[in-house]
Order: C-alpha cells, then sequence, then structure tokens
C-alpha cells in the first residue's frame, strides 16, 4: 500500500524518537523548521504530528511546540518472534556517536564502554616492553609490517588458539587494526551493498555500524543470556530470507554474555552448511571465560574452511594498541588483498610489544588473575543490583568478560536513566544501542571491568536510586 508523505514523515520521526535522537519530555522541531527541512507544506507536517499525537508519541504544549511523551509506547514492529531485514538508515550511528561520546567524559564513572579500567590491564608490563624496544629497537618505528603482520606475533596467536581447538599455521592468520577492523574486512569480503546479514539482537553496537556504512541489512534473530543466538528463529528466517552471512559471538556476547553449549555450535555449523551462509566468528571475549575449559571454536570445526574468525586483544590486553586477527580459511587471499588496500600494514610497536608479553609467559598469569577479578566483581554488582533498584529488575548471568546486562521494570525508560545519570556523573549504555528496532527500551548495559572501591559501589547505588525515581509509585 502506498503511505501517503504525511504518514512516512510521521514514521521518520517515530523512528527518530525509537533511536533516542529525541528523548521523552523533549521538543522535537517545529512545525515550521520541519517543513523547511523537508522542503513540505506546514499542514502535511502537522498532519504527521497529529498522527503522532493519535499515537500516543508526541504531545502538543499550547505556545511551546511539540514535545515526546514522557512514557513512549513500544514500537510496534517490536515483536521478537517476527523477524525481517532492516535497512539501516544511518540514525543508529549518529545515535551511537551521541552516546559513546557522552559517556567517555573522563570525568565520569565508566560503566558504559566495553574497556577494562587501566588497573585490569596489564600497563606497567606494556610500559616497560615499549621503553626497552624504542631502546634497542628504534628502528622497528622506521618499518613497515605489511599485511598479514609480524610472522612471530602470528606464531604466537596460533600457539594461543589451540585451545579454541583450531590447528593453526601462523600462515592462515592475518593481524588486523582490532577486531572492528577484522568484522569489516569480513563483510567487505563476502557480501556486498543490499545484501542480508543475521546478527544477534541484542548485539554488539560496532556491527550494526559496519551493516550500515556497507548498506547492508541487518535481520536481527532474539538473543538470550541464557542460551545464546535463537537457532530455531535462525532457522525460521533461513527459510524465509537470503542471509548471506550470520554473525555471532559464541563466548561471553556483548551485551548478554551468553555462551553457546557444545549442542547450539553443531546446529550452528549445520545450519550454516545446510544454507550456505558464511558464519563471522567474533571471539573478543573468548579468552576471559570464567570456566577455563572452553568450548571449541567454530572455526575448529569448519569442514568447509568457510568461516571466517575475529579477534583481538583489546579486551584482555591494551584496547589503544589496536591489535586483531582473522583467521578467514578460503576468504584469507581476498581479506589480506582489502586489508592491503585499506591500510598497507599494521603498527609495528604495539605488535612486537603484544608479542613479546606473549612469548614472556605472562599473558596467561594476567588472564587468570582478571577473570577471577571480573568474576568476583559481577558477584558484587549483582548484589548492588538486587537490592538497590527497582523490584522486577533483572540481571543477565555472563559466563566471562565483564558485561552485564540489565532489564528494568517495563515503565522503566532506560534513555531517560541514561540521560540522568549522565548529569550526576555516571555513564550507562541504554538498551537502544543495540538494536535496529530498540527492542530493549527498559535496558542498559553496564561494564564490571572497575576497581571495586566506594566511587563504584556509590555509583552503581545512585544509578538504583534514579530507577526506582522513574517507578510511578516509588518501589
Ligand atoms: C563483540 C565485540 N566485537 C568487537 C569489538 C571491537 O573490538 P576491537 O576494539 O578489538 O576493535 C568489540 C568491542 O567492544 C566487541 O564488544
Amino acid at each position: 500500500m502506498e503511505h501517503s508523505l504525511y504518514e512516512k514523515i510521521a514514521t521518520q520521526v517515530e523512528k527518530q524518537i525509537h533511536n533516542g535522537i529525541f528523548l521523552p519530555g523533549k521538543k522535537i522541531p517545529s512545525v515550521r523548521k520541519l517543513s523547511k527541512q523537508l522542503n513540505v507544506s506546514v499542514a502535511t507536517v502537522l498532519q504527521a504530528y497529529s498522527l503522532l499525537e493519535d499515537r500516543g508519541i508526541i504531545k502538543a504544549r499550547p505556545q511551546k511546540g511539540y514535545f515526546v511523551q514522557d512514557h513512549i509506547p513500544p514500537k510496534q514492529s517490536s515483536n521478537s518472534n517476527i523477524v525481517k531485514p532492516i535497512e539501516n538508515d544511518g540514525s543508529i550511528h549518529t545515535l551511537l556517536r551521541r552516546l559513546l561520546h557522552a559517556s567517555q567524559r573522563p570525568d565520569i564513572v565508566q560503566f558504559a564502554a566495553a574497556i577494562p579500567q587501566s588497573p585490569f590491564l596489564p600497563i606497567r608490563q606494556l610500559q616497560r616492553s615499549v621503553g626497552r624496544l624504542m631502546r634497542l629497537e628504534p628502528e622497528i618505528c622506521a618499518a613497515y609490517a605489511f599485511t598479514p603482520g609480524s610472522l612471530s606475533l602470528r606464531r604466537q596467536i596460533a600457539i594461543r588458539m589451540l585451545d579454541t581447538g583450531c590447528q593453526l599455521q601462523p600462515d592462515d592468520i592475518t593481524i588486523t587494526m582490532g577486531c572492528q577492523n577484522g568484522l569489516m574486512l569480513s563483510l567487505q569480503a563476502i557480501a556486498k551493498a543490499g545484501d542480508t546479514i543475521a546478527i544477534e539482537s541484542p548485539t554488539y553496537h560496532g556491527v550494526l555500524q559496519v551493516i550500515e556504512v556497507l548498506q547492508m541489512k541487518a535481520i536481527e534473530i532474539p538473543c538470550d543470556s541464557q542460551h545464546g543466538i535463537n537457532l530455531n528463529v535462525l532457522e525460521q528466517t533461513l527459510k524465509q530470507w537470503p542471509i548471506k552471512a550470520c554473525i555471532v559471538t559464541p563466548d561471553n556476547q556483548n551485551p548478554t554474555g551468553a555462551t553457546l553449549n557444545h549442542i547450539a555450535r553443531q546446529h550452528l555449523l549445520t545450519l550454516a552448511t545446510r544454507h550456505q551462509f558464511t558464519l563471522i566468528e567474533d571471539d573478543v571475549y573468548g579468552e576471559l571465560n570464567y570456566n577455563h575449559r572452553r568450548e571449541h571454536a567454530l572455526k575448529a570445526d569448519d569442514q568447509t574452511n568457510s568461516i571466517i574468525y575475529c579477534s583481538s586483544f583489546s579486551k584482555s590486553i591494551a584496547p589503544g594498541f589496536r591489535v586483531g586477527w582473522i583467521v578467514a580459511g578460503k576468504h584469507q587471499a581476498q581479506i589480506e588483498h582489502l586489508a592491503y588496500i585499506q591500510s598497507l600494514a599494521v603498527p609495528t610497536l604495539t605488535q612486537t610489544a603484544i608479542t613479546n608479553f606473549l612469548e614472556n609467559g605472562a599473558y596467561d598469569r594476567h588472564l587468570r588473575r582478571t577473570r577471577a577479578a571480573y568474576h568476583d566483581n559481577l558477584i558484587r554488582y549483582q548484589a548492588i543490583i538486587s537490592q538497590h533498584f527497582p523490584t522486577g529488575t533483572s540481571t543477565s548471568t555472563p559466563t566471562g568478560g565483564f558485561l552485564l546486562w540489565v532489564t528494568l521494570p517495563s515503565d522503566i525508560d532506560a534513555m531517560a536513566l541514561h540521560t540522568q545519570a549522565l548529569n550526576i556523573g555516571i555513564g550507562i549504555l541504554p538498551g537502544v544501542a543495540f538494536s535496529l528496532t530498540n527492542q530493549y527500551p527498559h535496558h542498559f548495559r553496564i561494564n564490571y571491568a572497575l576497581t571495586w572501591d566506594t566511587k563504584t559501589q556509590d555509583a552503581l547505588k545512585q544509578l538504583g536510586k534514579l530507577a526506582c525515581q522513574q517507578v510511578p509509585n516509588g518501589y
């Protein structure tokens, strides 16, 4: 059915509201301004706004203009049983930039970003290593480490990947500038604009952005904290839509913390073979499992050499070093070609510092310490949340990593909580950042790789207090 112009404008404004561009209680553009911006008549905008009023999304205030309602009804299409490809209209990038930028202010308690606080990173050792390198081998700065990157580092990675069940040669590995770079290269190599990519929902926001910039379509497959991606829904979806690739994080998924069990992994591998889509495996949190015995990576059971495995040292050693890697099987030549064209080489200094850190055995000691510290913090965070947040709040049960997914009662708006928290110096990442279809208006993600001091504890309690204030009758 052809939609009239005013309906299209209403849908566009509604989408911006659901994506958090216009916040609850805040003013939206005046009728005159929007009519100028869109080059349509004032009457058309008025008709669009009156439709949004009827839907309970905005309200008019005499002499003041139009405002977003304090509580917006959930989006009609947010039924998680119905999945369909979403064309990314660019608004997620604008929103994320704003959210992440706001949350990275140095003066705030940093629950928002997925970055461990520096006491959880081996910064001293890296500092010594970089200092020594600059003293003894300054010429490394004058060299290019052309793609596929340092052989010594690839050798170390091949050794470490034995833990994932993958038997690799250094030549199977391509060094990238972080895992994000790996995800981008993977999609560029195997799909084109307009193709449909299945993703977990909620998912890591960087995946949404890569799909957006490559003009692909995302199809969101529900993912829960207990079981990970819902393979029954994925199977149904594969029967309906031509899926080119599926991006999954089998270990400690961001944001739910879910890990796929052995049976689910086998099921996923079977689906990929049967329906001939490429699995892109994001293993960036794989080394942070609390249970030391890992499930095999999907890549370890890759019969057709077609799975693309991406990871990095960002979550466990140094996000600022930008060192990651890809094991791309039959797509490797294409990926290395793209990597070479895009950046020629990978940084020599940080690759060498990480190689030294891996070679001297310090990495395993560091991992043992941080995994235990994150697990302790998880229990502490969950205890505070159960005591200080409104009744009905629940949290995920991560199997590793340092990210907690919090579900608030349905009358609490996580976007409003984000804004209020930021005003008092606390950063959280609201659910809107994890989906293109705003399915998580009452959810947020917090980072528990923070030192457990009174500042962190107080911030968590204050967050709970703010959430309680949003409940109509207190607790
Ligand atoms: C699931 C997931 N994949 C990839 C990345 C990006 O990693 P990197 O910093 O190595 O690019 C992140 C960062 O938050 C992530 O959470």
